[in-house]
């Protein structure tokens, strides 16, 4: 991945790395143990990603690997006082005190002003100034704290990761984060979060990794976050409410979770154009409508593709045949008919294949061979558990359509308005608001 050599992004991965090889608390080494059990498996089926918990392990093991990297710097404990730690001390006790709860004293030890001895807190070299110490890493990581994000935390300009999982914290996503240009990954899944998306999101020129999954954020889903450098994207488990976006062709992510959240809108068929990145697709329980195009063939790095629980229908394309590297399909839960592609069933890597509760009527013996495969509640003729035939006359006998009368898309923002002809009269000006420069 070429972003590694970037020399910011370097320094970035490289306190991202650090903080990873030096997790010292019980809590994170809990979490990457229950990583090792998932990832040994290597399913990251839905199922793992789709947790609570930090996706940011798994996502990391097979991304920033530690060897392009040298931990030349000894992980400063105690460290020399200076400007930047004087700061971020300000900040960290701003933000102790929004605490209202803190149920295992994950910060007990915030306190003095050596804040590189505090629980979850890193520190590293500046990427500026090599001499200085500066906080680059805050991880609370299933501390279960309540309290809020204040503005006072923009004293951390140096933060290239931020991981607050599974935590209580609630209110604003501060503005200050827009400070934060080395901020390589961002994690507030499973927190009381709520509003729009935030668009300080789209401001972060360093991000990669970007968790807002289990919170209740709601709304429109931005155009221009599918434009962002994101490695991996997870929006899931929020309440969000609009189509996905056609942008979405452009986003770069290896992996994209959206599952639950209630988008409805027609399957996004530029995601076709994603097939030299996308490796691991959740599109489950987002309310999608219609047909997967011919073109989604093109998804040929997909390990992962998951649409279930959705009101897709049509058959399963033939072309799906050239989705190479698929190892889990889950499809299930939909109104997908007719037969299944032998294609489908013939792609070497595929170990598990879920097309139950839809209304298939045939699938070729190869795809009984499949070591894990539920076909449960179809239209299969002599087969156990399906739908009665009468369901399945009645549904085959009109089948529905492709064409998607999903929701309109969102309306585009208002023409700005011609401007008037000049003329000679001077709006007063009103106090207090600057005037525009024409
Ligand atoms: C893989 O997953 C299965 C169940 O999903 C589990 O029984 C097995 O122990 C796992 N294997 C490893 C090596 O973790
Ligand atoms: C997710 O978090 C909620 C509340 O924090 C908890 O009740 C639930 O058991 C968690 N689910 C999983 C799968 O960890
Ligand atoms: C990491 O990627 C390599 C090569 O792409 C692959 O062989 C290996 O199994 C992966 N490891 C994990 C834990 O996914
Ligand atoms: C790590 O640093 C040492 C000494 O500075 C150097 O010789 C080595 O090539 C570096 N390794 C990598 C992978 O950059
Ligand atoms: C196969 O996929 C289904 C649907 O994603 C999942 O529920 C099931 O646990 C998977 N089986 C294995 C062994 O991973």
């Amino acid at each position: 991945m070429n972003y590694y050599l970037k020399p910011t992004l370097i320094l970035a991965l490289w306190a991202t790395t650090f903080v990873i090889l030096s997790l010292p608390t019980p809590s994170l080494q809990q979490q990457s143990s229950s990583f090792e059990q998932s990832s040994s498996n290597r399913t990251s089926s839905s199922s793992s990603f789709d947790q609570n918990g930090s996706s940011f392990e798994q996502w990391s093991s097979n991304r920033s690997s530690s060897s392009s990297f040298n931990q030349t710097t000894t992980f400063q404990k105690s460290s020399p006082g200076g400007v930047r730690l004087q700061n971020a001390f300000t900040a960290l006790q701003a933000w102790k005190k929004t605490f209202t709860s803190d149920p295992f004293g994950f910060t007990s030890n915030w306190v003095g002003n050596n804040v590189c001895s505090y629980q979850g807190v890193f520190c590293a070299p500046a990427p500026d100034n090599g001499n200085v110490i500066t906080v680059a890493g805050i991880d609370l990581n299933h501390a279960t704290i309540s309290g809020s994000l204040p503005d006072r935390l923009d004293l951390l300009p140096d933060l290239a990761l931020l991981h607050l999982s599974s935590n209580k914290f609630s209110g604003n996503i501060p503005s200050f984060l827009s400070r934060c240009k080395l901020l390589f990954e961002l994690d507030l899944s499973n927190n009381l979060f709520r509003g729009p998306f935030p668009s300080v999101f789209l401001n972060l020129p360093s991000l990669k990794f970007l968790d807002i999954r289990y919170n209740q954020f709601e709304g429109v889903i931005p155009p221009q976050l599918f434009n962002l450098k994101l490695d991996a994207l997870f929006l899931n488990n929020n309440q969000f409410s609009s189509p996905l976006p056609s942008t979405i062709g452009n986003s770069p992510v290896s992996v994209l979770v959206v599952a639950n959240n209630n988008l409805k809108g027609c399957f996004p068929s530029e995601i076709s154009k994603m097939g030299r990145t996308l490796d691991e697709v959740i599109l489950m329980n987002i309310g999608l409508k219609g047909c997967l195009p011919t073109s989604i063939g093109g998804l040929n790095q997909a390990t992962v593709f998951d649409v279930s629980s959705n009101d897709l229908t049509g058959t399963l394309p033939e072309s799906m045949g050239r989705m190479q590297s698929l190892e889990q399909l889950n499809v299930a839960n939909n109104k997908f008919y007719g037969e299944i592609p032998n294609s489908i069933c013939d792609l070497p890597k595929l170990e598990n294949f879920t097309y139950a509760n839809n209304y298939i009527t045939k699938e070729p013996i190869q795809c009984l061979m499949i070591m894990d495969k539920n076909d449960e509640n179809n239209c299969l003729d002599f087969w156990l558990s399906q739908k009665s035939s009468t369901e399945c006359k009645a549904f085959l006998s009109h089948p529905p359509s492709c064409k998607c009368v999903g929701s309109p898309p969102p309306r585009p923002p208002p023409l700005p308005r011609p401007s008037p002809p000049p003329t000679k009269y001077n709006a007063p000006k009103v106090p207090g608001i600057p005037t525009k420069k024409d």
